[in-house]
């Protein structure tokens, strides 16, 4: 099946100039989306993962049901002030300003294997934050996965581990 002709290509949002790639309409595609988490699931199992992590809030819609997929735990790294418990916070660069990520300190146990699920990798900062923050509180990070690729935006750079991509636009 071919994800891309259920991703939907937005012009000028959020704002002029860029092209937003739209994944509600792979969401109510119930095929495809079982196409995108079964074929998620395929390219993990190799890193042996004991908890997958996902991103909030659009890395949470697909790192839930691959958890399953998968019989992992799922752990959450959510945006500020968010999480109950203990935690641990990173401040990392947005295209535009700052955003925060935090996890509970005690939703990895030391040395437990962690994969990073987000949607989309775009100029790596979100995925470069998850891998920094999973590592402080003890998780070995062996990769990171996302349904989309930006290619041009080289986010690849910005990590030290690999990135399993379904789909890469290169522009
Ligand atoms: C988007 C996307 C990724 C991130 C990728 O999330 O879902 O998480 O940006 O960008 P980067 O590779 O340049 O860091 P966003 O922060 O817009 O929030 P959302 O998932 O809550 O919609
Ligand atoms: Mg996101």
């Amino acid at each position: 099946m071919d994800l891309k002709a259920h991703i939907r290509p937005i012009p000028d949002f959020p704002k002029p100039g860029i092209l937003f790639y739209d994944i509600t309409t792979l969401l109510l595609h119930a095929e495809a989306l079982k196409e995108a988490v079964d074929r998620l699931a395929t390219v993990v199992r190799p890193y042996k993962p004991d908890l997958l992590a996902g991103i909030e809030s659009r890395g949470f819609i697909f790192g839930a049901p691959l958890a399953y997929a998968l019989g992992c735990g799922f752990s959450i790294l959510r945006k500020k002030g968010k999480l109950p418990g203990r935690i641990s916070a990173h401040e990392y660069a947005l295209e535009y300003g700052t955003d925060t990520l935090e996890i509970h300190d005690d939703a990895v146990q030391p040395g437990q294997r962690v994969v990073l699920i987000d949607d989309l990798l775009a100029t790596g900062g979100t995925l470069a934050a998850g891998a920094r923050l999973l590592r402080q509180v003890g998780a070995v990070v062996p990769a990171a996965a996302c349904v989309i690729e930006l290619s041009f935006l080289y986010g690849r750079s910005k990590l030290d581990i690999p990135v399993e991509t379904l789909v890469t636009y290169d522009s």
